[in-house]
Formats: structure tokens, sequence, C-alpha cells
């Protein structure tokens, strides 16, 4: 049977105080809601739809933006009527033969491994439901099992007797079953309860009373079926997946100075032998080669770091590709469109954009190189700058092989400096210099005699 799968998220999550919609918020740099849609994606849904209603438009935005090829059926509910009416709205668009699974944008990292789990059993022709015993069940639906234990309702909070909330195994809400059954159950949903609301869960006594066979599978962990409802839950969710992370990293051969003081972010691959400091956020896609070293508070962002390289530490580098056994930092900032070859060294307070450095060139203090074009073995003097741009356009600056940039050099682009060429130090270089030449461009300075200071008067 052919699976789809249906994320309720129309809610409004008023505990977050936030404009932004709740399942917006981010885990691990990435909205709660696209980590249900990416973990989803694991299954081969042939449709998944997304059910929306509060802050609409910002998920619209978001879905068309991050989604857009993926063919996700956004449905509307305009009232919050319950979990079983906002399932309802997805229904028309569900095909019957499907099996179906439930899942909550709000409940972000429930593991890939434990859905199909649920699906499966919903393919054997089985109600699945993920349940979990909680030392504190407050709050939660109550799975009410019968003297052969089996599963026979879900019974709300509000709803509850005495003796059903003394109940410590709980609905997390994710559910798979054959749509055919949402379809017979869900127009039968009363909203004769304690709030008012079409409850999703009374499908469970529906099934039961029709002879329907109720599968109950639980998760590894509490974390993975944790639902966020306020910034607290959201950090205590967040700070669980990083040490999940950092665990992750640590059997696979990388040294973490502190596995309570590192974030991955993003789409994370890592050689063996590489140790990160402490504070070290690798985020989007980064690729780190073996015997890397990252040193304490460095941002890698959507990078790729070969083999042997060394990042000092206060080092930013965003979509930038380093060589193998380069040297950087600390204090670089790498920006968008830096490429590095093998054995490039880029040192203190030294930033680059749309800049490529060839092998073995060094820029080691204190300068702004950006559009420009570094052959091998060029050495950058301290505090020199590429005029790249003009208020309006950007213009490139190309510097050959073993050419020698004088500190204090300004190369106003476009401009070419031969290989073997060479700068005074502070020259204000506005014509290209041929191989091999120097090119000087500077006031010449005068040395007066006698040269009488002005004193301040007593
Ligand atoms: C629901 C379950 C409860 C379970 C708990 C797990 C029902 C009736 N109850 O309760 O058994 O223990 O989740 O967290 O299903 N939503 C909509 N539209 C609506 C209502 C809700 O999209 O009209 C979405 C919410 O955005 C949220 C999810 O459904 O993502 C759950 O809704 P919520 O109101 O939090 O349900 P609970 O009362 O917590
Ligand atoms: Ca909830």
């Amino acid at each position: 049977m052919s699976l789809e799968v249906i994320i309720l998220a129309a809610g409004q999550g008023t505990r977050m105080k936030s404009k932004l919609p709740k399942v917006l918020h981010q885990v691990a740099g990435k909205p709660m809601v696209g980590h249900v849609i990416d973990t989803a994606a694991g299954l081969d849904p042939i449709s998944t739809h997304v059910v929306i209603g509060h802050g609409g438009d910002q998920l619209r935005q978001f879905f068309s933006h991050t989604y857009a090829d993926q063919g996700l059926n956004v449905v509307e509910q305009t009232e919050q009527l319950g979990t079983g009416h906002a399932v309802d709205q997805a229904m028309p668009a569900v095909a019957a033969e499907s099996v179906a699974l439930i899942l909550y944008g709000d409940v972000p990292l429930t593991r890939l491994d434990t859905l199909r789990g649920l699906v499966e059993r919903a393919q054997q022709g089985n109600l699945a439901l993920l349940t979990v015993e909680l030392a504190n069940p407050t709050g939660y639906g109550r799975i009410v099992r019968d003297h052969d234990h089996q599963v026979v309702a879900i019974v709300e909070q509000k709803d509850a007797s005495e003796a059903e909330l003394a109940i410590r195994e709980i609905n997390t809400g994710i559910m798979a079953l054959p749509a055919a059954w949402l379809k017979q159950w869900l127009p039968q949903l009363s909203s004769d309860n304690a709030q008012g609301e079409y409850y999703l869960t009374d499908i469970i006594a529906m099934a039961a009373q029709s002879g329907r066979s109720i599968a109950a599978i639980h998760p590894d962990s509490e974390q993975e079926v944790q639902g966020v409802n306020n910034r607290l839950q959201l950090a205590e969710l967040e700070r669980w997946h990083q040490l999940q992370q950092a665990n992750h990293w640590m059997t696979e051969g990388v040294t973490l100075a502190d596995p309570a003081r590192v974030d991955f972010r993003g789409d994370i691959a890592i050689g063996q032998d590489v140790s990160l400091d402490i504070n070290v956020i690798l985020e989007g896609k980064v690729v780190i080669g073996d015997n890397v070293s990252i040193g304490a508070n460095c941002v890698i962002k959507d990078s790729s770091i070969a083999a042997g390289s060394v990042i000092k530490a206060h080092s930013m580098l965003d979509e930038t590709l380093v060589g193998e056994s380069c040297d950087i930092g600390p204090f670089a900032r790498l920006r968008p469109g830096t490429i590095l070859a093998n054995r490039a060294k880029i040192g203190n307070f030294v930033e680059t954009k749309k800049t490529t450095v060839g092998e073995g060139s060094k820029i080691n203090h204190l300068s702004y190189v950006g559009d420009a074009t570094l052959g091998k073995a060029v050495n950058v003097g301290a505090g020199t700058i590429t005029c790249n741009y003009d208020g309006v356009n950007k213009f490139q600056t190309e510097i050959g092989d073993n050419a020698f940039i004088g500190s204090n050099t300004s190369l106003v682009a476009p401009v070419v400096v031969g290989a073997g060429g060479t700068t005074g130090a502070g020259s204000t270089i506005t014509k290209s210099i041929d191989e091999g030449a120097l090119g000087v461009a500077r006031g010449r300075q005068a040395n007066l005699k006698g040269w009488k200071r002005p004193e301040k008067k007593a």
C-alpha cells in the first residue's frame, strides 16, 4: 500500500509568545516542520499534506522557498476545531487505498526507523499508534487498555476519570492506519467533549468497536515524541539533539573538546581524527576532511575543508572551499566565493570574498581581498586592500604567481600584477604592473633638517 503523510501544523502556539508560527521555530537551524517533512520523505510517501492555519502566509512562504519541487499539498484549516477536524481537511486529497501517517509539525525529532515501524504495522492492516509511558503523563491523552491489554480507547486529560488519569501510557499523537478507515470514521466524530473539539483520538474507540486490530509501538526515547509548546521545551529538545549528534561524531572518530559546547546545524560530513574545540558551530552543508583541526569559537557555514587544514580560533567561513593543509586564522573572515588551493595561508583580521588564492600563497595580516585571483606562492603584505567597488560596479584584481604585494598597498581594480611583480609598500596601484616589474605609487619622502616641533605654552 502506498503511503501518504499528513502533518498537522495549524495550531497557534500561543505559549511561544511569538509572531513566528510555532512550527517555524528552529531546532538545529531548521524549522521544526522542516524536520518532520524531511524525516517523512525518508519513507517515500506518494504525497505529503500539511494542514496549516495560524501563520499561513509565513508557512506557505517557507514551503515554496524550501520545498518548491517536492509537491507538498498545503491544506488550510480556517478554524482550529480539533485534531480530527484537521486531519479531515486533508482527506479529500488522500487516496482510500493508501496508508495515512499522521504527524505533528511541532514534534520534530522522531526517528525514521520509528516511523517505519509504525507504517509497517499499518500496512499489515492495523491501526498503529505510537505510545510511550511517562513518569508524569499530565496533559496527554491516556491509552486505555482492556483486561487483555488490548488498546480500546484514548481519553483526553480533560475528559478522563480519576482512574484513567492514573494511566501512565500516553498518546504521542503520531499514528498510521489505512486511509479508508479514516474516511469512514472521521465524519462520525462529535465535538461533545470537555473541549468542544473534534478529537482524532476518538477514532481509537471506533476501531476497537468495529473489531479492527490496534497495535501500539514505542519510540526508543521520550525526546523522539516530545512536542514543543514553549521556548523552554524548544531549548531542551535542541540540547538533547545536539548531544545526540556530538555522541554520533565522537563514535565516528571525531575529538570534541566538550560535547556540550559544539553545535551541528545542517547536513554535516566529518572525516577521521578531526578535532573541534569549544563553541564551534557547523552550519548548512559542511564537509570536513581527515585531520582537520578547528579552534574555539569558529563558525563554519556551507563550506568544505580538505584534509590536514587548521582553522584557528574565532574564524568564520561562509561558502568557502579550503584545500589541503591550509592555515587559517585566528580571526579570519572568509566570505562566499573564497577558494583556497592547498597550503594557502590566511592570517588574522583578513577578509576575503569571491577570491581564489593559489597554492602556497599567503595573506597574513589585516587585509581585504575581494573579487581577486591570486596565483601560486604570492605574498600579500599586511594592510593590503583591493579597491574593488566604485559604488556601483565590482572590478577584478589579478595577481600572478610569485608576486609580492608590499604592505599597505591599495590595488585599484580592475588591475593586474604580473607574475613575479612587486608593489612598493604604501602604493596606490591604479595601473597594471608587467611581469617581474616593480610598481611604486606614493609621495616621495622629504626630510626637513632642524624642524621645530610646536611647543605648549606654559
Ligand atoms: C493531542 C492529542 C493527545 C496527545 C497530544 C500529544 C487529540 C485530541 N489529542 O492533544 O491525545 O496526547 O496531542 O501531544 O488529538 N492541530 C491542528 N488543528 C487543530 C488542532 C490541533 O492542526 O484544530 C495541531 C496542532 O497544531 C498540534 C497538533 O495538532 O501540532 C496537536 O494539537 P494540540 O492542540 O497540541 O493537541 P493536544 O491537546 O496537545
Ligand atoms: Ca500539544
